[in-house]
């Protein structure tokens, strides 16, 4: 069987994987392609991150990114990817409002693009709104540590938790999102010992990014983990399994010099059209005409 053919992963099959202990592997993806490499490397979960603002469009933040833009590029994954469970960001400030209204954004996603759950970054604030997704019958991933939403809050891209007080917050919030309804937990940018202890106090699973190696499982952002994001900050928990972005350049370079230089495209990238075509159309009556 190939991972094209492999059963796509539920919320029950990714509890299961926690409850015996094999890990979970999550990586972002923003279009078809991408989507189709994650798919063919038999990752578990595919997420459209909203971090797409800033690895796809070029943005600081995650702040700008629209309902609009989630959509389209989360369309673009499961056109990609049509065997693997992907879950997508509910992108800024489309949560905040009347639970009415998340549901109503939250539907769009899931039906325009097929999606099979999506994430909500934060606590205490939004469970409200993660009860109503749950009771709307949709899948909901929460998201605690260092919610990139809210990075103007936090003064930039930084450790979270790292005190007391804001420990306990995170504990209390993930124990809360989980007795709402979410079926798993993303924490991003803790000290690895708080990673340790969510998890072992939570019955769902929890996926870290910078959270240690105890997590149910772990998510990386595809650029990162492929070198491709030449003007992207590169955290510390960030392991970048290979430098595309370089071989990239290099590549485009190399086209660009032989192209300069006559040599591409050579005898190997032309068409052929018998000699005397070419001979008989030189002679034809509206070529001469014109000359
Ligand atoms: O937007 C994103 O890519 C994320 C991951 C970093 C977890 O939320």
């Amino acid at each position: 069987m190939n991972e094209d053919e492999k059963m796509k992963h539920s919320t029950r099959s990714l509890q299961a994987m926690r409850d015996r202990g094999e890990p979970i592997v999550m990586v972002t993806a923003y279009d078809a392609t991408q989507a189709a490499h994650a798919q063919a490397a038999g990752v578990d979960m595919i997420l459209v991150g909203d971090s797409l603002g800033m690895v796809m469009l070029g943005y600081d933040t995650t702040v700008p990114v629209t309902l609009d833009d989630m959509i389209h590029h989360a369309k673009a994954v499961r056109r990609g990817a049509p065997h693997t469970m992907v879950l997508v960001d509910m992108p800024f400030a489309t949560y905040h409002q009347t639970t009415a209204d998340t549901v109503r954004y939250a539907s769009r996603i899931m039906r325009e693009a097929y999606a099979d759950g999506l994430k909500l970054e934060g606590g205490k604030k939004i469970i409200p709104h993660v009860q109503a997704l749950v009771q709307a019958g949709i899948p909901v991933c929460g998201h605690l540590g260092l919610t990139p939403q809210s990075v103007l809050q936090f003064g930039g891209f930084r450790v979270q938790a790292r005190e007391l007080d804001a420990a306990q917050k995170l504990h209390d919030d993930a124990l809360q999102l989980q007795d709402s309804g979410a079926f798993m937990i993303v924490l991003e940018c803790i000290p690895s010992a708080l990673g340790t202890l969510v998890t072992q106090s939570l019955t769902i699973p929890t996926i870290g990014i910078g959270a240690g190696d105890a997590c149910s499982g772990q998510v990386l952002v595809y650029h990162d983990v492929l070198g491709l994001g030449m003007h992207l900050r590169r955290p510390k928990f960030v392991k970048t399994y290979a430098e595309l972005g370089e071989k990239a350049i290099s590549a485009i370079r190399t086209y660009k010099e032989e192209v300069k230089l006559h040599e591409f495209p050579n005898s190997d990238y032309r068409y052929d059209i018998a000699e005397n075509t070419i001979s008989s159309l030189s002679k034809h009556p509206n070529r001469e005409e014109k000359s």
